[in-house]
Formats: C-alpha cells, structure tokens, sequence
C-alpha cells in the first residue's frame, strides 16, 4: 500500500517568510490555507500541516519570551465546550488563547444547561450568541463539532470527538517527532493499542500518512478496525481510513521503529470482552524498555496521555529517556496557538511583537 505524501511539500510552507528576533512566519497567510474549521487532519495536506508546524515553532519563541503574551487574538472570543473530562486540551487551548490575547469562555458542559435537557445546537447558538468566534469543542459523540460548524458562523475546533477524531493532538504528535527527527518521510511511527476506540490513532494515522511516514498498528485483533486501508465500506464515512500496515506481533511491529506511540487502554474494554484480561494485555502490548531497545537507538516514547503506567507503558518507559511525553503536552500549547492563529487569519506583524506588546 502505498504511503506517499497527499502532496509533494515535504517539510516547511515553501512561501516567502519573514524572520525577526529568529521567528519564522509568512508575513501574510498562503493562498492554499482557506480553512474556517479544524475538524480532523483526513483532508489536509502536507502543505497545510507544513504551515501549522512553521507556525507553532513560531509561537513557540513568543512562548520562551519573558512576558508571554501579544496581542494577536485582541478583541477575539474563544470558547471552550467540554462535555467530556480533559485536562490537557482543554488547559493548553484556554493558555494558547490567553497568551495570543483573547478573551476565553470555559464551559464545562457538567455545569452548563446542558443539563437541563439544551440541545447541542441549541448550546452552540447561546455560545455564538454571548459574542464567541471560536468554539473548542469535545464531544462524546462522532460527528458533533461538525454539528457545530454547520448550525452557526464560529469557527470549530475539535478537540475530540467520540472513536473519531482528535485533530490538535495529532497536530502536536507531529510537531513533537519534526522536532526530533526532522522530515517525517519515511520514518516509521508504530502505534499500539486499542486502534478501534482511539480518536487520537485515527487523526494521527491522517495526519502521519499526509507527510509520508509509515505507520503500523499493532494491537489486539479485537481492538482493530476491520477492513483497514480504505476497504471497510467506510471510504465515506467518519470512520474511513488511510493506508497502513498492521502487525499484531508488537516485538516485531516495533523493530527499526523511530517512533513507539502508545495509547491508553479503557479498561471498560475487558468488561466488554474485547480483551481476554489486563494482564494478558500487559504481557503482549505493553510498551517496556525490553521491547524499545528493538525500536531504532534513540526512537520515541510517546503517549497522548493520560496514561495507565504499568498497563500500556511501563513506568521505565514512560519516564525514561526515550520519552518525549511531557514534551507532547508542552508542545500542545504552541500547536494550539497556531491553530488559533491561522483560523482567525490573524496578521504576522502582531505575532512578531512588531506592533507592540500587549
Ligand atoms: N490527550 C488528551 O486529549 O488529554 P486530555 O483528555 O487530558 O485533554
């Protein structure tokens, strides 16, 4: 199956860019970003993704500055819908809109009136009402940021949807191995566990086949979607996906790997017999350092969070050198920036400090 690039851009935006105090960003946005939304990576190309990453190493500079904060987002609402738990996309979106200086909502769909039966769209319209632009939204059903997007004028963020998408983490999962690696062409990402019911595999499988890597899956035959590569009847569903190779075998799929992502395994999953017993999965598709060292000398240790230490990656591993997982969430905040940055067509000038400090 063929892995190639969606297109020919490799790593980089290859338009004219404008440096100042080391920051690298084109000074007006490339005619091929014409985004409202970011619902998914299943329809960017490597272009797109270029310009996301160009874009994150810039905020990542105004991020190191003393006071971390310019007035990019100024007179911009950004609001956070959260019907599921988060810690980490949910933080790191409100920083990266306060840093850029938006004015941030947080609403925790638990304490909202979605309790007192609102609907979805209902709740996105009194959102868009109070003045927001920009609405983050997690949802536990697939599908419901594209709700959103179609039922209002904001520009929608998924932050997660049920099984189905979870575009800004694969976002910073690609930033995370650019920055270690460099051009991802080629390199081979191995992606272990629960493949079924990971929104995060799934935009990362989009995302990594977008720029060329060569992506494995690996994980127990129950817990991978049928039909892999296109030939699931899904091609045009949410629940399509790109072409991949699969190796059930972990202590084989690893080998030569530069990456080893693994992914947290639901413990629901036993309950509903998917898998024979936890201790089963530990013993065959835990991540351990025994296993990493048949992965390339200096692979990746890498986990969306939150992790089950023991279970799908052994502590050694997680906190050991291999691990760039504090890294991913430290990343999120810049590749969140961007992301708000780009939607709002937001001008260089103000991200370059060059039209004042807020
Ligand atoms: N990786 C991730 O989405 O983490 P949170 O659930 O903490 O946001």
């Amino acid at each position: 199956m063929s892995n190639g690039p969606r297109s020919s851009a490799g790593r980089g935006t290859g338009t004219a860019v404008k440096e100042e105090r080391g920051v690298r960003l084109p000074p007006t946005l490339p005619p091929f970003w014409h985004r409202r939304h970011v619902l998914d990576l299943d329809d960017f190309s490597a272009e797109e993704i270029g310009l996301v990453m160009d874009t994150a190493e810039a905020m990542k500079e105004v991020l190191s500055r003393q006071i971390a904060r310019v007035p990019t987002l100024r007179g911009t609402t950004v609001v956070t819908l959260f019907y599921e738990a988060s810690t980490r996309t949910r933080t790191s979106f409100e920083l990266a809109a306060r840093v850029l200086g938006a004015d941030v909502m947080s609403i925790a769909a638990s304490a909202s009136s979605v309790q007192k039966g609102e609907s979805l769209v209902d709740t996105v319209l009194t959102v868009q009402a109070v003045g927001a632009d920009v609405l983050v939204m997690r949802h536990g059903h697939s599908g419901a940021p594209y709700l959103a997007a179609r039922h209002s004028n904001l520009k929608v963020v998924n932050a997660g949807d049920g099984w189905h998408a979870h575009p800004t983490q694969a976002l910073l999962d690609l930033f995370t191995m650019r920055s270690h690696l460099g051009d991802l062409r080629g390199r081979k990402v191995v992606i272990v566990g629960d493949i079924t019911h990971s929104r995060v595999a799934r935009s990362n499988m989009w995302g990594l086949t977008a720029v060329g890597a060569r992506v494995v899956l690996c994980g127990p035959p129950t817990l991978m979607p049928v039909g892999l590569g296109g030939a699931n009847g899904h091609e045009h569903d949410e629940l399509a996906l790109p072409p991949v190779e699969v190796n059930l075998d972990l202590d084989r799929a690893i080998e030569g790997a530069d990456v080893v992502m693994a992914l947290r395994l639901q413990m629901e999953r036993q309950q509903a017999g998917l898998i024979p017993s936890v201790r089963e999965y530990v013993r065959l598709y835990q991540v351990n350092g025994e296993r990493l060292a048949r992965a390339k000398p200096g692979a990746l240790a890498m986990h969306p969070g939150p992790m089950n230490e023991g279970i799908e990656i052994s502590p050694e591993v997680a906190h050991g050198v291999h691990s760039v997982i504090e890294e991913q969430v430290t990343n999120g905040v810049a590749v969140r920036m961007a992301v708000l940055y780009l939607l709002t067509n937001a001008r260089s000038g103000a991200v370059l400090g060059t039209e004042g400090q807020a």
